[in-house]
């Protein structure tokens, strides 16, 4: 990678970023289409996200991806939103452009496009049962329900926040939506009936966690998908796998995401090839 006097700059603001391959992803991705960009990581200590984002815009940087804990923080900071970001109340990616802060999400996009490309799976007149109700679940929850799916459960630690996340999607869409503490034995029966079980929540991404749910709540005939991409393969997902079902990890969803800020960006479609091989790289795979 050539840096030069006009190279515009990109990056991941967060807290911490250090364990991000993003920089990896997106550079890989720029490289192959020789677009004079560099995407960096930009750790944010909770004080200067307001800083950090008027620097970048100052140096002329094209734009910028956000995570953890900004995803909502940010939005008080932007001059626009598109209206899928305020449904969803997060934004993960900011374009800089006629001195404007112009704040997407494609998380959800991402997320649905990995189901579709990995698995064939698509969503109308599907049942889902998502569980957590942080960030990502609302993102994962308002792009099951702008794709059709006929029924939502919201199965989360802290039901009030379970209940906050269902009462909030059911102002947007006239569905069935349903929110329930994820150690209630209703959850068993709800589980049996969906076509997709979702892990949102953050257990699975140290080594020992275990499932989220007991294995012999699923079927073979389902779906078990996990956010977390490191490790691969969550407790979660190795049991789902145990018990016959088709899994998919956080990868897919991380490299989707991606592609589609890529293209908000630049306009450009990148290669989808060298963003997974670059990933796999990063992460030692
Ligand atoms: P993210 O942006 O990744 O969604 P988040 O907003 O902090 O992160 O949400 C984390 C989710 O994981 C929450 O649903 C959380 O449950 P609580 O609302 O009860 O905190 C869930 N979570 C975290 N640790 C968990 C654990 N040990 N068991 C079950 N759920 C857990």
């Amino acid at each position: 990678m050539v840096i030069s006097g006009s190279t515009r700059i990109l990056g991941i603001l967060g807290h911490p970023v250090k364990h991000s391959v993003s920089p990896a992803m997106h550079n890989a991705a720029f490289e192959a289409l020789c677009l004079d960009l560099v995407y960096l990581p930009l750790p944010t200590p909770p004080d200067k996200l307001a800083v950090v984002l008027d620097t970048l815009e100052a140096v002329n940087a094209l734009g910028c991806n956000v995570t953890v804990p900004y995803k909502q923080k940010v939005i008080p900071l932007l001059d626009e939103i598109t209206p899928l970001a305020k449904r969803i109340g997060a934004v993960n990616t900011i374009l800089f452009k006629n001195g404007k802060k112009i704040g997407y999400n494609t998380d959800g996009r991402g997320f649905s496009v990995s189901l579709s490309e990995e698995l064939g799976f698509s969503c109308p007149g599907k049942k889902a049962v998502i569980l957590g109700a942080g960030g990502a679940a609302r993102s994962v929850a308002d792009r099951f329900l702008e794709l059709e799916a006929e029924k939502l459960v919201i199965a989360n630690r802290t039901e009030s926040k379970a209940r906050a996340l269902a009462d909030h999607l059911k102002l947007g869409f006239n569905r069935e939506i349903i929110s329930v503490n994820i150690g209630d034995p209703e959850l068993k029966e709800l589980i049996s009936e969906a076509d997709i079980v979702v892990n949102t929540t953050s257990l699975g991404l140290e080594a020992g966690d275990p499932s989220p749910i007991p294995g012999e709540w699923l079927n073979s005939k389902q779906i078990a998908a996990d956010l977390i991409y490191n490790p691969v393969r969550t407790t979660f997902l190795k049991t789902a796998a145990g018990f016959g079902l088709k899994t998919v990890n956080g990868l897919g969803m991380l490299v989707f995401q991606g592609a589609l800020a890529f293209e908000i960006w630049t306009g450009k479609k990148p290669s989808i090839e060298v963003m997974k091989t670059a990933v796999a790289d990063a992460l030692g795979l």
